[in-house]
């Protein structure tokens, strides 16, 4: 390999989750360029099964309102988990709802089309690190992902698949853990 490649390499294999996250984010030209590397996840069938929703500034206020005064939120569950839903939804500057619309398909079943979805959400992670900004991916335990399935429209094939969050790190991260040398998960198969 030469030396750019090592160097690119070296970036991709430098990402690392951060949290919590804050300003800057990405300017808007960057954060088009993050969506656009979804599309190239794989995709059997074309189906593009990836659909987000990003949400920035006092839209992201906004939308926490709308989750906490939806019918289906006056619950006591849901008003115990006021503080954690205001902490997913309101603290990165941007905050991206994910999701995998699921058409039938006779070759491509549901799993892989969840599984095309994540790939693309992993597509944005590595553009976001490349820019020079850290991302979060963080679920969405019902009954949050059910609230924002209805009060941000999305349709019925669509299930959600969590929050991509995406910014600077709030603080001085820590040094990088070691990743997983990749003989405890990958092997080479011989006849
Ligand atoms: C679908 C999905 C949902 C996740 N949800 C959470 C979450 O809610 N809370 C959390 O602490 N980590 C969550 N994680 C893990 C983090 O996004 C992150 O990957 C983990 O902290 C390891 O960091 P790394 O990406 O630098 O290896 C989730 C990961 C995935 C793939």
């Amino acid at each position: 390999m030469n030396s750019i490649h090592d160097q690119t390499l070296a970036t991709l294999l430098s990402r690392r989750s951060a949290w919590p996250l804050s300003e800057p984010a990405p300017a808007p030209a960057e954060l088009e360029a993050i969506l656009q590397a979804a599309a190239v996840a794989p995709d059997h069938a074309g189906l593009r099964p990836w659909h987000f929703k990003a949400v920035q500034g006092e839209d992201r206020q906004a939308l926490l309102h709308r989750v906490l005064q939806h019918p289906d939120a006056q619950t006591g569950q849901v008003q115990a988990l006021q503080g954690k839903y205001a902490l997913k939804l309101t603290t990165a500057p941007v905050v991206i709802v994910l999701a995998a619309r699921i058409t039938p398909h006779p070759k491509a079943p549901e799993f892989e089309q969840l599984l095309a979805a994540g790939a693309a959400v992993m597509s944005m992670l590595n553009a976001a690190h490349l820019l020079g900004y850290s991302g979060f991916w963080s679920s969405t335990p019902e009954p949050l992902a059910a609230l924002l399935h209805k009060v941000m429209g999305f349709g019925a094939q669509d299930r959600i698949i969590g929050l991509l969050n995406l910014g600077t790190p709030a603080s001085v991260t820590k040094p990088n853990a070691a990743r997983t040398p990749w003989q405890e998960y990958a092997q080479r198969w011989r006849a």
